[in-house]
């Protein structure tokens, strides 16, 4: 009945656990979710006024199809001001998150085989988009290791259309030095390929800078970035998220856009609108918070021997369970049924991550506490 398409993917493993936890909670368990990919916090109020005003001014039919243009335009002003890169309203497309703003990518410029370069491990749902879009995945390991030209030369091959980078990094917590961007943006120069760009957590960084491939020299005409509302501002209902693109992508992603959800949400625009124009103090503020977070969460878990690379940027801590000679599906469970503690297990974002568990930190102090307490009597 489905097709080989949506028979080569598998469900996406983090909704699935976020569902899982639901479901006990519903069933009276006291359960400690630890596996959220969004920001807990409440989406800053005057952005939730800014969708009454829209509401009240009757902003609540179809938009043009690549977004309202005072959005385009304010996102092309921060990407030129923020993100070094030179880009005008027109080559920025709004979409319903950037989950869609992906899709759209994969589906303009894949044909059946092309194969796109993934780093090992990486954010569950880029295997799907490739693969749905008729793409194969070919992986490069980077966990703890540097991304090396090597490494990504004897991944390649000569179907390779694409390599995909995501820093900070969800689910490993790392972001890319200047040295792997250079070494990335060579490679992908000499072997004529693609960039995406995926830029969603730039703002929730506690160590480096947040530098846009697309910035490097002669990269831009090569590379998509997308971006988003949902983790910056916890705004992961409201569905908006953006592409900056060469011209020639951005109109396939156009059509992609207009033939299938016509446009992001008219009201969710316009708060975002207000996102970008407002004081960014919200985010600073949201930003510490994480940081405050990490430092306890990672601390605790180096304590309790569940080894742990100090997050750079996002919110996920990736632990290493190998030392309790658990493999990770086998450690989920073990929290799940002894602790009530829903984590992410590594391997779904890649063999590189079997022996690791994900914990998003998105989570309050107080059940970071709780939740750690948990592991330790459980340990
Ligand atoms: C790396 C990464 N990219 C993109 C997204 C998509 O976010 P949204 O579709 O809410 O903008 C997520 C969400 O979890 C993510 O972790």
């Amino acid at each position: 009945m489905l097709s080989k398409r949506v028979n080569g993917i598998a469900e996406s493993a983090t909704i699935k656990m976020g569902l899982l936890a639901k479901q006990l909670q519903d069933e009276g368990k006291e359960v400690m979710n630890f596996s959220l990919g969004e920001p807990d916090f409440k989406t800053p109020e005057h952005i939730c006024e800014a969708a009454k005003k829209a509401l009240d001014l009757g902003y609540t039919h179809y938009t043009s199809s690549a977004g309202i243009t005072e959005l385009r335009e304010e996102i092309a002003k921060k990407i030129q001001a923020e993100n070094k890169v030179d880009v005008n309203a027109e080559e920025v497309i709004v979409t319903p998150g950037g989950k869609q703003a992906i899709y759209e990518v994969m589906m303009s410029v894949l044909d059946e085989g092309d194969e796109v370069l993934l780093l090992d491990p990486c954010w569950v749902s880029f295997e799907a988009a490739v693969k749905l879009a008729g793409g194969k995945p070919s992986w490069v390991k980077k966990l703890e290791e540097e991304v090396k030209y090597e490494a990504l030369e004897s991944a390649a091959s000569e179907n390779t259309k694409m390599i995909v980078i995501n820093s900070p990094n969800n689910p490993a917590g790392y972001v890319l030095s200047d040295r792997e961007l250079n070494e990335i943006a060579e490679f992908a120069t000499e072997h004529n390929l693609l960039v995406l760009s995926d830029e969603i957590y730039e703002k929730i960084i506690y160590e480096r800078r947040h530098v846009s491939i697309a910035s490097l020299d002669d990269m831009q005409e090569r590379t998509i970035i997308v971006n988003g509302f949902s983790k910056t501002y916890a705004m992961t209902g409201w569905r908006i998220g953006y592409a900056v693109a060469p011209p020639v992508i951005m109109n396939g992603m156009l059509k992609i856009q207009q033939h299938s959800v016509s446009c992001a949400p008219s009201i969710s625009q316009y708060s975002a609108l207000t996102a970008l124009r407002g004081s960014q103090e919200c985010v600073d503020k949201m930003v510490k918070e994480f940081k405050r977070r990490k430092d306890v969460i990672v601390k605790r878990l180096n304590g309790i021997g569940l080894r742990c690379v100090n997050p750079e940027g996002a919110f996920y801590a990736f632990v290493n369970t190998s030392n309790h000679g658990n493999n990770d599906i086998e450690f989920t469970e073990r929290l799940l049924k002894e602790a009530y503690i829903v984590v992410t297990p590594g391997s779904a974002f890649g063999s590189a991550g079997k022996d690791y568990v994900r914990f998003s930190f998105a989570a309050s102090m107080e059940n970071i506490v709780e939740g750690m307490e948990r592991i330790e009597k459980m340990l």
